[in-house]
C-alpha cells in the first residue's frame, strides 16, 4: 500500500517522516514542496498516476496566519483551490484523502468544546480558506476524512513552544495572553493518530465495510483547554527557567488577523470511531520538550 505525504518538512510532515521510519508496513512517499507543489495540478497528476496511491495525507498548508491577511491569493490557492485538486485527483484514482484542517474554521464564541458538525463562521481569511478547502475535499471526494486540529507544535519547526523557549532564555520579563483558550496539539501525537486512522481504514475497505455514511470531519488536539498565558507558564515552569510571565489581554498584544478567544475541540468522536488515545496537553508538552 502506498501512502503519498505532501508538505514533508512541515511541523506534521516531519514528525509523520520520524514514524514512517520505523513502519516497514507500508509504503510511504514524501514530497517538500518542490517535489511537489500542490498548486500545481499537472505536477500532481503526475504523481497519482506514477505511484497510483492508497492514500493522501496533505501536511501542505499555507500557515501564516497574519501573513494570509494580506497574501490572500497565495492563501486561498494553497488551502483551498489545490486541496480541491487534490480531492479530485484522489476521487479519479480511488484514494483515500486524509487532510488537515484548523480550529480557526470556528468564530470563538463558544463555550464548550466545539464539535465536528457545529456551525463554522471563522474570523480570519487563514480560517475563511482552511473552510473553503473542507468544503472543496468533501464535495470533490466523498472518500475523504478532515481532521480539524489547534495549537499545533513540534521540536520542528516554527511553534508557540520555541518561540516560547528563545523568548524565556533572552528576556527577564515577557507577556502571554491569557483570554484565548483552546488546546495545544503535540505533531507527532497527531502523526500517530494519523496513521491509526490509516490502518483503520484500510481495515473498512478491505472488509468492504465502507456501507455507512458519516459526516468526514474529526476532530483532535491533546486533552486539556488553557490559555496561552497557561501554556507558557508550563513551559517555563518543566525547563525551570527564571523569566517572569505576565498575563495580558488579547487587546494589548493586536495582531493583523483575528483569533477566535475560544477554540476547545470535542474529540470523542475520533476517539470512538478509530479507538484514538488522547493524551493529556502537559503530558505530551513534557515529551516534546525532552525531545527538543
Ligand atoms: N501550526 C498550527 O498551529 C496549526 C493549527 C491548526 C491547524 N494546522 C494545520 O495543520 C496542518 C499542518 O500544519 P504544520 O504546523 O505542520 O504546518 P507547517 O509547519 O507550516 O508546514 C506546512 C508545510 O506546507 C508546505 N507548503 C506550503 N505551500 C505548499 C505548496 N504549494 N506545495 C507543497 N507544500 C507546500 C510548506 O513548505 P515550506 O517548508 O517550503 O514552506 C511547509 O513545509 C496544516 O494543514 C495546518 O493548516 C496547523
Amino acid at each position: 500500500m502506498t501512502i503519498l505525504v505532501s508538505g514533508k518538512n512541515g511541523q506534521l510532515g516531519k514528525e509523520l517522516q520520524d514514524i514512517a521510519s520505523a513502519d516497514s508496513t507500508h509504503k510511504f512517499v514524501f514530497f517538500d514542496r518542490e517535489e511537489l507543489n500542490i498548486a500545481d495540478k499537472n505536477v500532481l497528476q503526475y504523481a497519482f498516476e506514477n505511484y497510483q496511491p492508497s492514500f493522501f495525507i496533505n501536511c501542505a498548508a499555507y500557515t501564516a496566519v497574519d501573513k494570509a491577511e494580506t497574501e490572500q491569493e497565495q492563501a486561498y490557492l494553497i488551502n483551498a483551490e489545490a486541496v480541491g485538486n487534490i480531492a479530485k485527483q484522489c476521487q479519479q484514482s480511488n484514494t483515500k484523502l486524509i487532510h488537515i484542517s484548523t480550529d480557526y474554521v470556528f468564530n470563538g464564541k463558544g463555550t464548550s468544546p466545539y464539535k465536528p458538525d457545529d456551525k463554522t463562521d471563522p474570523v480570519n481569511y487563514y480560517g475563511y480558506t482552511k473552510l473553503l478547502g473542507e468544503q472543496l475535499a468533501i464535495n470533490n471526494n466523498p472518500n475523504t476524512n478532515i481532521i480539524r486540529t489547534s495549537w499545533v507544535y513540534s521540536k520542528y519547526g516554527n511553534n508557540f513552544v520555541k518561540t516560547m523557549l528563545r523568548l524565556m532564555k533572552e528576556r527577564k520579563e515577557i507577556n502571554v495572553v491569557n483570554d484565548q483558550r483552546g488546546s495545544p496539539t503535540y505533531a507527532k501525537d497527531l502523526a500517530e493518530a494519523i496513521l491509526e486512522i490509516v490502518d483503520s481504514e484500510q481495515l473498512t475497505v478491505n472488509n468492504s465495510l465502507l456501507t455507512t455514511h458519516r459526516s468526514p470531519i474529526y476532530h483532535f488536539s491533546n486533552e486539556g483547554i488553557i490559555s496561552w498565558y497557561d501554556f507558557a507558564v508550563a513551559i517555563k515552569d518543566i525547563k525551570q527557567l527564571d523569566c517572569v510571565v505576565n498575563p495580558i489581554p488579547t487587546t494589548s498584544y493586536p495582531t493583523p488577523a483575528k483569533r477566535p478567544a475560544y477554540s476547545g475541540l470535542d474529540k470523542t468522536k475520533i476517539a470512538n470511531t478509530f479507538n484514538i488515545h488522547l493524551k493529556d496537553w502537559k503530558q505530551s508538552l513534557n515529551e516534546c520538550l525532552r525531545a527538543l
